[in-house]
């Protein structure tokens, strides 16, 4: 049996999709309802919907054999895994952005809200800009609005929320995208398996 941790949500749904289409469907998943644990022993899986940024946590202890993760979370997180390949779904880009017409004043430090803290330290420091995180938890383009922050880095994917609140992206720091994550001992023994699904969602 082939543990698989999917994010709940829009992507996660897309992400089933793929791996139906390489023959590891669960049709029970369809049903409505509250349940977050689904499996079938025809096709030898059992799914798990997972909160976004947990996948790789249930990965990397080895609760869930795979699992659906974006490279953001990779990224920021750094967690102990294999990354077997690009799914190419969830594809948007980590950037800066600030209120329209911000001017950067380098004689300041700069207030950076976020909800990626190592990613935008790591980007201001490979440019010896001295920053001020401030970690949010989501929402975050409502902090420049109201003076929290100068400037933000965030998720952007078609760029409305953005526009929608007076801002623009300033710079992209990294594109973004799905990426299928093992766990490192597990893989060892379940190669075949595993192999199979990669294979299979990659022909996909
Ligand atoms: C994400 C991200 C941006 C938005 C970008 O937020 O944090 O806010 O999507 O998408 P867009 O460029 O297509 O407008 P999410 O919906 O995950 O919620 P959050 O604000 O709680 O992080």
């Amino acid at each position: 049996m082939l543990n698989i941790a999917l994010p709940k949500g829009r992507l996660g749904e897309k992400a089933y999709g793929l791996m139906e289409r390489a023959g590891f469907g669960c049709p029970e998943i369809h049903e409505e309802g509250r349940k977050l644990i689904f499996e079938n022993s025809e096709t030898g899986v059992r799914y798990f919907w997972v909160k976004p940024s947990d996948v790789a946590i249930y990965v990397e202890r080895g609760a869930a054999d795979v699992g659906i993760v974006g490279k953001d979370i990779l990224l920021e997180y750094e967690p102990d895994v294999y990354e077997l390949c690009d799914l190419g779904i969830g594809k948007c880009r980590m950037a800066v952005a600030a209120p329209v017409g911000y001017k950067d004043n380098t004689a300041q430090t700069l207030r950076v809200a976020t909800k990626f803290p190592n990613i935008a330290r790591a980007f201001f420091s490979s440019r010896s800009r001295e920053i001020d995180i401030i970690k949010l938890n989501g929402s975050i383009e409502l902090a420049p609005i109201l003076n929290l922050s100068d400037i933000l880095v965030d998720i952007v994917e078609t760029g409305t929320t953005l526009k929608e609140n007076g801002l623009e992206p300033v710079e992209d720091i990294v594109q973004i995208s799905s990426r299928l994550i093992a766990n490192k001992a597990i893989y060892k023994f379940k190669i075949d398996e595993i192999e199979r699904l990669v294979q299979g969602v990659k022909s996909r």
